[in-house]
């Protein structure tokens, strides 16, 4: 796994897990690249025997670039968190985060056939999740962001399904789903939308997490929400898609989720 920072990184943990679980040997760890050498850092990696990788921030778009192929997920979302060979030789990149986003609200019993979504955010965690929120099943998207151009440019690049507001301007309807996607809880705030559209809301999401709820998600609760969910889901369905790209076998996410869980108490 290529970032920077790293020191925080939970993926060396989920993969080792994976691959004692289906008795796989791996060996996943976490490497620091400078910020201008993304590139550099792949190739030392790959001279030295490695086989494939996760890439997460600030790296995604560097590691697009590197890709001699993209898969259609990749290409949609403008970025790439997991790299390998393929027979060829060729190095694939491919965007996991939004199948695991989806996989983890099906996880929590969310059916997304024929959904009305409320989407809050338009920076990279957005745009890797609306194509595959749309394969799912996904009727009507509501891309909400603070800056509304940002939203704009993104829902153009979908059907009719996706449109674009701001957060004073969101239609009124009911949202059994809201999801949030903006980094606003890493500044201890929440998207600033009236209450009123959680009213129907039955599951909050938040692609953040950690050992306390985010602020999005404390609100949700305080405004009566049924079920909250933060993103420690969505980071482990995604290592279980990458897993299966790298070795063609699924992990059982369930353990490794709790096993995070208790090591965030
Ligand atoms: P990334 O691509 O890593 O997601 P980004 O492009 O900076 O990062 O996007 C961050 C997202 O969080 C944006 O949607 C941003 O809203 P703006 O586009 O209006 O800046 C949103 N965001 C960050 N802090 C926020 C806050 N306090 N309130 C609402 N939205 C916030």
């Amino acid at each position: 796994m290529f970032g920077h920072p790293i020191n925080h990184s939970k993926s060396p943990v989920i993969h080792r897990q994976f691959a004692a679980q289906l008795s796989e040997q791996l060996q996943y760890d976490a490497i620091l690249a400078p910020l201008d050498g993304f590139a550099d850092s792949w190739q030392q990696f790959v001279a030295a025997g490695g086989k494939g990788g996760n890439v997460t921030v600030p790296f995604k778009q560097q590691a697009y670039q590197l890709a001699e192929q993209l898969s259609e997920r990749a290409k949609q979302a403008g970025a790439v968190n997991t790299l390998y060979f393929n027979s060829a030789g060729q190095l694939c990149g491919d965007n996991t985060d939004g199948i695991g986003l989806v996989a983890d609200l099906q996880r929590l019993g969310v059916n997304l056939q024929g959904a009305t979504v409320l989407l809050l955010g338009a920076g990279g965690a957005c745009r890797g999740a609306i194509g595959p929120l749309l394969d799912a099943g996904v009727a009507t998207l509501v891309l909400a962001n603070r800056t509304v151009s940002k939203a704009e440019a993104i829902a153009i690049n979908f059907d009719h399904r996706v449109s674009a507001c701001g957060y004073g301007d969101i239609p009124s309807q009911p949202y059994p789903l809201v999801i949030n996607a903006t980094s606003s809880g890493l500044s201890g705030e929440r998207p600033d939308i009236s209450a009123g559209h959680l009213q129907h809301c039955q599951l909050a999401y938040d692609m953040l997490y950690g050992a306390k709820p985010t602020p999005f998600l404390h609100w949700a609760q305080q405004q009566g929400v049924a079920q909250q969910a933060d993103g420690l889901g969505m980071l482990v369905a995604q290592a279980a898609e990458a897993f299966y790209l790298w070795r063609g076998k699924r992990p059982d996410v369930t353990p490794v989720l709790a096993l995070l869980q208790q090591q965030l108490q």
